[in-house]
């Protein structure tokens, strides 16, 4: 299982300015958080909460069509192209980075067992679409539409693009280089792929897009490139027992979620820094960014009052950014939550060679690079805490199905908690939409055209 440790965030450890009295906090806040893991378990099969992603560990059901689709097309493609975009693609590609072996698109055919090189595009710039189509084959590429409203803009005009090439190489047979994942029932996307008869795959009711990792969303990617989603689940299953405990003490989601509510709003802590000591965790922090950022950061509570809250969240990489941020984190302002992510075991052990005799790097030679990021870890947790700076360190035993699923599904959970810690709606976006809207009025979508007009004045003057 998963490890939290948050001495580093203690009083007793970075002084009382700085710090919570942990102990008392968790006896304090164990009627609340008990109240709200209840409520949350008890909504969650409630339609019209947004909780059903508390339920994707047990959908076996997508799992045996993800699988029976992904041995239908083995073997067919070279390439599997993601559309998508924010909920639709992060979490893809958080997990296929961390669980494919590095440089997974490099190797050779042989070396990936046979399975497809993946590829997102989860942007619209015109450079990076057109040199991606340029060096793809498309014949032999199949492409995953994911968008669970079925009309975001960013994603259906690259669908437009990568439909109308895939028709001019492949004639009537372009169908079967396509599958789409939306709504079951609504969306632009949905009517247009019953009408070309694309096999679909459905984003449930009740999941937003930053929950959706484990739906079909990422479960169908992951399939089609050999990551075990059997593993996936059961990783889920596990911490999702684990988490249903009321107990604070017992309950690392509750723990995490209460300590970030507290520095914040009591301790001026307002920035939450995720950075992993793995590259192949990089992405876990864009993946966090979005779900923390969207999930709370809101105007209203749930009262309807104006609060303007919401912890910002930030993403580093271990020790790549010990040589470009932690210099701030040490010595700027002190307000900042720096979570790390830890890893027990690599899968490599890499020994640095005994080749140089110079004082200032001979001490290198023998150790191991595990040994080196170890150190630099341990070294920038110590530096931070001696300038009275909180740090939590969650440990993995090692980078697999089983521990990514639990890693993400806490995070999960932590943010719920914490979205009700804050007393607001989690599960809503409506800053996104109020873009997504002016995007659609400026590019001309019909029903907007108010908007426009009045979006081309504020234009002038902005
Ligand atoms: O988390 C969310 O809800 C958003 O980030 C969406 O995933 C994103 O806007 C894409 O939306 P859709 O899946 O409808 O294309």
């Amino acid at each position: 299982m998963l490890k939290l440790n948050y001495k580093n965030t203690d009083a007793m450890v970075i002084g009382y300015e700085n710090g919570l009295e942990i102990e008392k906090e968790f006896m304090n806040y164990q009627g609340r958080i008990a109240e709200i893991i209840s409520d949350l378990n008890r909504r969650k099969d409630v339609p019209g909460q947004w909780l059903q992603w508390m339920n994707l560990g047990y959908s076996e059901e997508t799992v045996w069509y993800v699988k029976e689709y992904a041995s239908m097309v083995k073997d067919k493609f070279e390439n599997v192209l993601i559309l998508g975009i924010g909920g639709s693609a992060l979490g893809g590609i958080a997990v296929t980075e961390a669980l494919l072996k590095p440089y997974w698109n490099l190797l050779s055919e042989e070396q990936r067992g046979g399975l497809p090189k993946i590829f997102f595009l989860d942007n619209i710039d015109p450079d990076a679409i057109s040199g991606l189509l340029d060096v793809l084959d498309l014949k032999k590429t199949l492409v995953n539409v994911i968008t669970k409203s079925g009309s975001t803009a960013e994603t259906m005009s690259q669908f437009m693009i990568v439909k109308d090439r895939l028709e001019k190489e492949l004639d009537d047979n372009y169908r079967n280089n396509i599958v789409v994942t939306t709504d079951k029932r609504t969306g632009i996307l949905r009517q247009i792929a019953e009408q070309e008869g694309y096999k679909t795959f459905v984003v449930p009711d009740d999941v937003g897009g930053r929950f959706s990792v484990f739906s079909a969303v990422g479960l169908l990617p992951f399939g089609l490139v050999g990551i075990n989603i059997d593993e996936l689940l059961n990783g889920i299953k596990d911490m999702d027992l684990a988490l249903k405990n009321t107990d604070i003490n017992q309950n690392i989601a509750a723990q995490n979620a209460l300590i970030h509510y507290l520095l914040d709003t009591r301790k001026g802590k307002n920035l939450s820094v995720m950075m992993p000591y793995s590259s192949r965790l990089k992405y876990v922090s864009d993946w966090y960014v979005q779900l923390w950022a969207e999930s709370l950061g809101k105007d209203k509570n749930k009262n309807g009052e104006t609060v303007n809250i919401g912890p910002t969240p930030l993403k580093a990489l271990g020790a790549t950014d010990q040589h470009s941020q932690i210099q701030l984190y040490n010595e700027g302002p002190n307000n900042k939550i720096i979570n790390f992510i830890r890893v027990e075991k690599f899968n490599t052990n890499l020994e640095i060679p005994k080749i140089f005799e110079y004082t200032g790097i001979g001490y290198l030679g023998g150790k191991t690079v595990n040994q080196l990021l170890d150190a630099e870890a341990d070294s920038t947790r110590v530096a931070l805490s001696d300038y009275n700076r909180p740090t939590i360190t969650i440990t993995l035993p090692a980078i697999n199905e089983y521990c990514i699923a639990q890693l993400l599904y806490m995070l999960e959970v932590q943010t719920a908690i914490a979205g009700e810690l804050y007393n607001i709606d989690t599960f809503n976006q409506p800053g996104v939409e109020q873009a997504k809207n002016y995007t659609y009025a400026l590019m001309g979508r019909a029903g907007y055209e108010e908007s426009a007009q009045a979006l081309q004045k504020k234009l002038t003057v902005v």
